[in-house]
């Protein structure tokens, strides 16, 4: 007996890297997955059916269930499908994995508008779409059982959203949204049943495996491999599971051997004016204030660590 026996999921971006790792755990706990993926290349080119259909074989060789689904999390009309497909296909749907995405790094004043479009599309859109149809179909449900329904949404945003990379202005801003997105939906479908969280992971996949940071992401020749993939999955499956009802609105950074709670976005100092603020008032409090701390060193963003 696994813990998500008789349970329905659906991991986007299921077929390689993150998706895969996670795929697997939630069929071994007894998950019966669609595993959707288009099959695109490291920045989000081509298409190829072959890696998902390798994963959902992988699932049916340990006697696991699964189909997989080739469409794209960011078209209205595919992911409304893809919710189809599990409901279809195996009667109903429980977890929703939203992992799909690709990289398209450059600066801001390098960047092309295509670049930033389409990285937000992946990201950003692709969990609207697939959670606007999979929370329709929970209220629904629960409207029709006079009750509750099972729902588990899994976000995957990054610790981007936190550090706010320079070279990643399109990728970071989608991973904030996507925080955002999340918690609202938290907030939403509480009272119908359905929780909703987010995990930031570090993992060694195809979107590390080359460039500045591969040498920190290489796998060791002995000892515990700190960026393997495998470290991050079993959170996914503990927050799919029915273990974890009492967890939703939360945001998670997994890897290696740690799990950690990032706090909500807060506010700090708080600068009032007896009358309308002007720009004499305005220089009067903050500018003793600032003047004590470091541009940018001391301001929003987190140092990586
Ligand atoms: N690897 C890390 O260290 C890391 C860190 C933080 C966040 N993430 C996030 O984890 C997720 C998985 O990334 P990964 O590192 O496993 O990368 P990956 O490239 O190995 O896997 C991403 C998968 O998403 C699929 N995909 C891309 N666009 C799609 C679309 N429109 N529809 C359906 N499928 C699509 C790709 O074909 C690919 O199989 C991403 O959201 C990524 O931003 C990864």
């Amino acid at each position: 007996m696994g813990d998500l026996d008789g349970k329905v999921a659906i991991v986007t971006g299921g077929a390689r890297g993150l998706g895969r790792v996670e795929a697997l755990e939630l069929a071994r706990q007894g998950a019966r997955v669609v595993v959707n993926d288009l099959g695109v290349t490291g920045d989000g080119s081509g298409r190829d059916e072959s890696a998902a259909n390798a994963v959902v074989d992988e699932i049916r060789a340990f006697g696991g269930e699964a189909v997989a689904h080739f469409g794209d999390v960011a078209d209205w009309n595919d992911a409304q499908a893809l919710i189809r497909a599990a409901i279809d296909g195996f009667g109903d749907l429980h977890v929703l994995v939203n992992n799909a995405g690709f990289l398209r790094d450059a600066v801001l004043f390098n960047m092309t508008e295509r670049d930033f479009d389409d990285v937000i599309r992946v990201h950003l859109k692709g969990h609207f779409c697939t959670m606007r149809f999979a929370t329709a179909y929970w209220r629904e449900a629960a409207k029709k059982s006079g009750g509750s329904v099972y729902g588990r949404l899994i976000s995957t945003s990054s610790e981007s959203a936190l550090f706010c990379p320079p070279g990643q202005p399109n990728y970071s801003a989608a991973k904030a949204g996507i925080v955002s997105l999340t918690m609202g939906a938290a907030q939403l479908m509480q009272k119908y049943g359905v929780t909703a969280n987010v995990i930031m992971p570090r993992a060694r996949t195809r979107m590390n495996d080359s460039g500045p940071l591969a040498a920190m992401f290489k796998k060791p020749e002995d000892g515990f491999d700190t960026f393997a993939p495998e470290n991050v999955a079993p959170l996914v499956g503990y927050l799919a599971s029915p273990a974890a009802k009492q967890i939703s609105g939360q945001v998670f950074v997994v890897w290696a051997r740690q799990v950690k709670l990032v706090s909500q976005l807060s506010t700090g100092k708080t600068f009032d004016s007896d009358a309308r603020w002007t720009f004499d008032s305005l220089k009067a409090q903050l500018g003793p204030h600032f003047e004590k701390l470091q541009p940018v060193t001391d301001g929003y963003t987190m140092p990586p660590g």
